[in-house]
């Protein structure tokens, strides 16, 4: 849905300008430039909730503000200080604040920051050129039909992401190499693709754009890996499942630990908690089943739950996560 403003910013002989607003969602760039060719470009994703009380609460963005400058560290551009970023953040969501949706709808509002290089160059080579683009959209609830379990797949025949490659930042090229695998789960009847590693297929890594966590013996358990998305919202979990009492592992998950998990879920900005009633293994023809009857499992629902509290303002922000825009 078209907003009513964007924030923009520029980085030009060395030094980033200031923030500006535009109310147009187009823009004029050199056909050399760097983005456009050389994939120098990164973005992040989070959301603004309107709580209860009416207040809008933005969730992490500093996290979210210094994972773009890891990306751009990855890319070789120009990294945007955390405080514009921040700045960007709050600018846009009280111009665009008729577009944050009611607390009863379960909808939020998305921001979308997105970094490119714009120096114009045929040579392979970092621009020296940037622009930093801000927008927001209102987006609606994840489960329309309140929390349910869907199924993945395991396909070995695509890789996300390389071992010592680009899979920890948020870069662009990583979607379109998630394009095709996407679409042949789509057409298989799944919600997304299960990611294993690169170089010896043997550990989980993550699902579609989002990160993989299982529960087994009160333990939460999530794949520690290089060429994975540090998830906002997996480290979010972690912590409150330190609070819930259960213990917490971030290591190698081998596939066949699937068959012993109890409950097993997808997280990440767009669904809190996407949790999974089945991982298909496509090629070994196997099948590991965490939930029988859709529903998801009693810790999945509370940690779901909880950080859900914690966005809309319903649950005590206990690790000052949040920040209410007056
Ligand atoms: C590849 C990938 N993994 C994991 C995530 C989840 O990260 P976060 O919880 O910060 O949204 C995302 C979404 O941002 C993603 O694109």
């Amino acid at each position: 849905m078209k907003t009513d403003y964007n924030i923009r910013c520029t980085y030009k002989d060395g030094a980033w300008g200031e923030l500006e607003v535009s109310d147009n969602e187009y823009l004029t760039m050199h056909m050399a430039a760097t983005c456009i060719h050389y994939g120098q470009e990164a973005f992040e994703g989070l959301k603004a909730f309107r709580g209860k009380d009416g207040k809008i609460r933005v969730f992490r963005m500093d996290d979210n503000a210094r994972r773009l400058q890891d990306s751009c560290e990855g890319t070789m551009m120009a990294e945007l200080p955390v405080e514009k970023f921040k700045e960007a953040v709050v600018k846009a969501v009280k111009l665009n604040e008729r577009f944050v949706p009611p607390y009863e709808s379960g909808a939020s509002l998305y921001i979308r920051p997105v970094l490119f290089g714009t120096g114009a160059q045929v040579g392979v080579s970092p621009a020296n050129e940037y622009m930093f683009i801000l927008f927001v959209t209102p987006v609606g609830p994840y489960f329309k039909g309140g929390f349910q379990t869907t199924p993945f797949v395991i396909m070995r025949e695509f890789d996300r992401s390389a071992p010592l490659g680009m899979g920890k930042f948020k870069v662009g090229g990583n979607y379109a190499a998630s394009l095709v695998a996407g679409a042949k789960a789509h057409e298989l009847g799944y919600s997304n693709v299960f990611y294993l590693d690169a170089r010896e297929k043997k550990y989980i890594d993550e699902c579609g754009a989002a990160n993989f966590f299982g529960i087994k013996n009160n333990t939460y358990i999530t794949p520690k890996s290089s060429s994975i998305l540090p998830s906002i919202t997996n480290r979010s979990l972690m912590t409150l499942a330190e609070d819930l009492g259960l213990k917490v592992e971030q290591r190698q998950v081998a596939v066949e630990e699937l068959a012993t998990l109890e409950e097993a879920g997808a997280c990440g900005t767009a669904a809190v908690i996407s949790p999974i009633e089945r991982i298909d293994d496509y090629d070994e023809k196997k099948s590991y089943v965490f939930s029988k009857d859709g529903k998801p499992g009693p810790i999945s629902t509370k940690l779901y739950e909880k950080l859900r509290g914690i966005q809309y303002g319903d649950e005590p922000d206990t690790h000052g996560w949040v920040t209410i825009i007056e």
